[in-house]
């Protein structure tokens, strides 16, 4: 029994080194965490319980047969999150530089199972340099394993990829169909084809970070929802997400404590809207003011800035935000901010995540660079996400709803359960000017004093249309409020709501213009 008890305790601690003393501080010297500290750092204190801490890999080619580490660089397992539970894998780049093994991908694969069927979110903190050249397709065909059940799990649980060193190849694809994607600027990348073949096929000179970093991606491909300055960092947003969503889409809403109250007026919004309707105002002024202790997380924050989305609470109940941002493009819709929107605003329908829209677009950006590349399917996409959510929906509709752009932002005629305009709401198909230019130009053309007689039509159109009486008058806002109630206002709508039960037609699935 005592050789038992030894043998354990010396595999153990064989495991805990991965690839050995060497390569850990290899992996220190880069600037990086090992996965086993990764974990630590993600996870609450002593939580973590281990799977398959000593499974090994069975190939025999090149040699490996004489180098079976513990683990085959990936831990595994369970553990909390401020108390909720997780699945997560890290990968371990000490051994065979993280790559993905049959048996690595076995232990990933047997981690998201137990996750679907506990009805957990998985975390998977990726550091790898892809499939096992040694294995040759037995490592594609893992890889495939977990795609699979990352498609499988989509909508049940939530998935979330922390990506901390290399992801290259179709590795990428992996997180790409998870529903958040962390990165730390500049030791993490992920591309298709690294610099090198970038190089031979298109001639460019690229670096690793401009080519897939995490500022290019959180910026300019919008693939990572966030970027870190550095692991601790990460991990500690990673942790923040979690706090917010549920733990499936069986689970009940995370309740989260607050002493904000219900009641609070929010009189700084009274003078937020400029007299100026061109002029801009920050729609994240608006957001802190009105959730719980100002406290909001935003998503994909550099990321087509023109349209604002992320997370917060009003009275303890986790709410999905998405806002058009007038500070931002004047907060028109193009291709890049209806994806993003849409997205999120599926991943909230998926989870239960009620709906808050923050309204004030002008329309859809004009163009043939919009055109061209397809603003048209791009925009249904936002539309056809609004439509198809049953989550309870509530838009407040701050100032512009011009336009198709007044429809897509969950508009009452889309299912919106709660649609608010502040006075100082312009609902209308276009703005004074442009309108003026197409029903009168012949009218303003022939008059002496052209410029005179534009204006005043233009005041005319905007005593006509640019107020949200019209839009009330037919219930298609349910009513008009003052900015300072829009707290309480929204808090008491989501309470209402609570109960809400809406259904979609039975399809085996809907076809979404992608
Ligand atoms: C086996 C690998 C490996 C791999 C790295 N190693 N990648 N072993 N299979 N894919 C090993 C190295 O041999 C080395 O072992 C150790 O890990 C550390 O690697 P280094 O090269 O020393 O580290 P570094 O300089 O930091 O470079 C990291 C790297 C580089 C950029 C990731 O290792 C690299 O280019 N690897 C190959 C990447 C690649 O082409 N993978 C296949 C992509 S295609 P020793 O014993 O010397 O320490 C793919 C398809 C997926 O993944 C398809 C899904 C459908």
């Amino acid at each position: 029994m005592v050789n038992r008890v030894e043998q354990l305790e010396r595999l153990r601690k064989e495991a805990m080194l991965g690839g050995g003393e060497k390569r850990i501080a290899d992996q220190h010297r880069k600037g990086k965490l090992t996965a086993r500290e990764r974990l630590n750092l993600l996870l609450d204190e002593g939580s973590f319980e281990e799977l398959d801490m000593f499974a090994r890999h069975r190939s025999n080619k090149f040699g490996l047969e004489k180098n079976r580490p513990l683990g085959d660089g990936v831990v595994t397992g369970t553990g909390t999150i401020n108390g909720k539970t997780v699945c997560v894998f890290s990968q371990d780049f000490t051994v065979f530089g993280g790559s993905l093994s049959e048996v690595h991908a076995e232990k990933i694969c047997k981690v998201m199972d137990l996750a679907m069927k506990i009805g957990a979110p998985v975390i998977g903190l990726n550091d790898s340099g892809g499939a096992r050249i040694q294995e040759g397709v037995v490592s594609l065909g893992g890889y495939a394993d977990i795609f699979l059940r990352n498609t499988m799990a989509s909508g049940v649980i939530p998935q979330i990829s922390v990506i901390l060193g290399p992801c290259a190849g179709g590795a990428v694809y992996s997180p790409a169909i998870t529903d958040f994607v962390f990165m730390v600027k500049n030791s993490s990348y992920m591309f298709v084809t690294g610099p090198n073949v970038v190089k031979t096929v298109t001639h460019e000179e690229v670096t690793f970070e401009e080519l897939g970093g995490a500022e290019t991606h959180s910026s300019k491909s919008g693939v990572s929802h966030f970027a870190a300055e550095n692991e601790i960092e990460c991990l500690q947003m990673v942790r923040r997400l979690v706090d917010f969503i549920p733990s499936s889409n069986r689970s009940a809403l995370p309740k989260i404590p607050t002493s904000d109250t219900k009641d609070r007026l929010c009189t700084r919004l009274d003078s937020i809207i400029p007299a100026n309707p061109n002029q801009p105002y920050d729609i994240k002024d608006v957001i802190t003011e009105v959730v719980d202790e100002g406290d909001f997380f935003e998503v994909h924050a550099d990321y087509a800035t023109n349209i604002v989305v992320g997370f917060a609470t009003l009275d303890g109940m986790p709410v999905g935000i998405v806002a058009n941002q007038p500070a931002s493009m004047a907060g028109v819709l193009d291709i890049n901010s209806s994806i993003k929107g849409a997205r999120f605003v599926r991943f909230c329908d998926a989870f239960n995540i009620p709906l808050v829209v923050f309204e004030d677009v002008p329309g859809f950006l004009p163009g043939t660079d919009q055109e061209w590349r397809g603003i048209i399917r791009s925009g249904a996409k936002l539309l056809y996400a609004f439509c198809e959510a049953t989550v309870p929906k509530v838009t407040v509709i701050t100032r512009k709803a011009y336009g198709g752009a007044y429809d897509v932002m969950n508009s009452k005629h889309i299912r919106g359960d709660f649609n608010v305009a502040w006075v100082t709401a312009e609902i209308a198909v276009m703005g004074a000017k442009g309108a003026v230019e197409i029903l009168f130009r012949k009218d303003i053309d022939s008059a002496e004093e052209s410029t005179k007689r534009a204006a005043e039509l233009e005041a005319d159109y905007n005593e006509q249309f640019a107020n949200p009486y019209e839009a009330a008058e037919r219930g298609y806002i349910d009513d008009v409020i003052l900015p300072n109630e829009t707290r309480r206002r929204l808090i008491r709508a989501l309470r209402l709501l609570e109960t809400k039960k809406d259904t979609n037609p039975w399809k085996k699935h809907g076809n979404i213009p992608l």
